[in-house]
């Protein structure tokens, strides 16, 4: 295995979209940052020097939390001036994943794909694609996106939301001032295409659509799936999806589309962002045609989409399910009054869990866990609500009041832990895309309405249910998703859309150390930042 070296130089850049310049936070200069491409079982080392500030969070690690990058969770943030390796070995994920800031919305134009090849020799488990193109999905904002979400972030409403979504940084011809910023793919006519699709959105889930041609899916986050064929995507902030496409059609200009999924759709869809995917030799004077994208709040479409996702479940790439649990969660999701006494008086507006709404400690809670730092955090994060309610029915106002701490589950290594996500109509339902840091777990069920623990389990797709590191919990609905806590640390959980994160609807699992000197957290690296 070879050692992979990046350098990442996080600087201010003056980069103009929309017909609006303004000095944003990039890697080297690049918006988005640099693609990193990387083999199964290399090692990965990312030196990041900080000349504004920064963190940064992308694969999972064996029991290297250190190099995993969420502020206050598993490291402090990298000072200004200084620089932090992320070193760590790529072992059991292949495909495309995502690196990202992981402090405040940062991660709004610091960002980048990361590549995973399989191991030299092992083929991928479908055709052999002609050439492999990036596509990263993303918000442009006119105004200086952190006084966006100070804003946001203080008053508990919604911050303005984004001026355009984008294809790898670029909003396309749609837009005025936006010929030269848009990206293209040049094809020929019978050859096959692998589309790494990332959704970097801060706050969307997109729908992605190519005119006039079929996609087949055989990879979300990193993990092969049962290979479908589909005319659209639908793809969370966190998610990542593979697809092949073949230049089948009659040599032309084409149009890739992004646009949200939104529970309530916009008056107007102004924000839609285009890639061309253009047959060679035709000239770029033809005007291209738009694909057909499902409904904004296509809500069925978004259901039927996520149930045709399967694990690949072969004797190579098994799918390896608990088939049985030690450890019951159930975690409800809502919008709620804040009722910490003495700093708020109830009149934010917060997000939580359990009616819990986490606050960021003033250290990393990995450092706690691991040198034992007491008063960081509490381990008494419930197992379940309090008093459960008609989780979607009528909200009570009896049910809006929430508590604020840093509460996190303790976990035993090695035990199978079962989560059930359940929305709740707790101010209104409402989409959320979860993601778990540190694992991959399985997708065993998902419905609309409360979760019903007698009969709900019986359904439960326990042979090839999805593999992935975020999942989507429908409006109004809830996701199980079960895995095995073999990676022992401190890993966030947190809704991928940042403003819900803001809020607090994030906690985090402790997984205890295992009882090999192999199954324990690894000493932190010398250069690890401290506060
Ligand atoms: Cu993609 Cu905690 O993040």
């Amino acid at each position: 295995a070879a050692i992979k070296k990046y350098n990442f130089d996080i600087q201010m850049k003056n980069v103009s979209r929309l017909c609006h310049a303004k000095p944003t936070v990039t890697v080297n200069g690049r918006f988005p940052g640099p693609t990193i491409y990387v083999r199964e079982g290399d090692r990965l080392q990312i030196n990041v020097t900080n000349h504004v500030k920064y963190n940064m969070h992308g694969m999972k690690q064996y029991r290297n939390g250190w190099a995993d990058g969420p502020a206050y969770i598993t490291q402090c943030p990298i000072q200004t001036g200084n620089s932090y390796t992320y070193d760590y070995n790529v072992t059991g994920q292949r495909g495309t994943l995502w690196w990202h800031a992981h402090i405040l919305w940062l991660r709004a134009t610091v960002y980048g794909a990361i590549v995973v090849m399989p191991k030299q020799g092992t083929p991928f488990p479908f055709p052999q694609p002609n050439r492999e193109f990036e596509v990263v999905l993303g918000e442009w904002w006119n105004s200086d996106v952190e006084t966006i979400v100070k804003q946001g972030n203080a008053m508990g409403l919604p911050p303005n939301s984004s001026d355009a979504h984008t294809i790898n940084g670029k909003p396309g011809p749609l837009f005025p001032c936006s010929e030269k910023h848009t990206f293209a793919m040049e094809v020929e006519q019978g050859k096959t295409y692998l589309l790494r699709i990332v959704n970097a959105a801060l706050n969307d889930e997109l729908f992605f659509a190519l005119a006039g041609h079929n996609m087949t899916v055989v990879e979300v986050d990193a993990v092969y799936t049962k290979p479908f064929m589909t005319q659209a995507i639908l793809i969370a902030p966190g998610q990542t999806t593979n697809v092949l496409v073949k230049a089948s059609q009659a040599p032309g200009r084409y149009f890739a589309a992004a646009r949200p999924f939104l529970d309530v759709p916009l008056p107007v869809d102004n924000k839609t962002a285009t890639a061309i995917f253009q047959y060679k030799g035709i000239p770029n004077t033809v005007i291209p045609t738009l694909p057909q994208l499902p409904a904004q709040n296509d809500s069925s479409f978004a259901l039927n989409y996520n149930k045709k996702l399967k694990s690949l479940n072969t004797p190579k790439f098994p799918a390896n399910v608990p088939l049985t649990v030690d450890r019951n969660l159930f975690y409800t999701i809502g919008l709620g009054k804040d009722s910490c006494p003495t700093c708020l008086n109830g009149t934010r507006l917060v997000a939580s869990l359990n009616n819990i709404s986490f606050n960021m400690p003033q250290i990393g809670l990995l450092q706690a866990h691991y040198f034992n730092i007491k008063g960081v955090f509490k381990t008494d994060f419930p197992d379940k609500p309090s008093t459960p309610f008609n989780y979607t029915g009528a909200p009570l106002t009896a049910n809006l009041g929430t508590l604020v701490g840093t509460r996190v589950s303790k976990i035993k290594f090695n035990s199978t832990v079962e989560l059930v996500l359940q929305d709740t109509n707790l101010l209104t339902v409402e989409s959320h895309p979860f993601h778990l840091h540190g694992y991959n777990f399985f997708v065993v069920g998902t419905g609309i309405g409360n979760f019903d623990p007698a009969k709900d389990p019986t359904k439960y797709n326990l042979i090839d249910p999805v593999e992935r590191n975020t999942v989507g919990v429908p409006t109004g609905g809830w996701t199980a998703i079960r895995f095995r806590a073999d990676n022992p640390g401190v890993w966030f959980m947190h809704c991928h859309l940042e403003l819900h994160t803001g809020w607090g609807l994030k906690t985090a699992f402790v997984v205890e150390d295992g009882p090999r000197s192999d199954q324990t957290v690894l000493p932190p690296p010398k250069d690890l930042p401290f506060c």
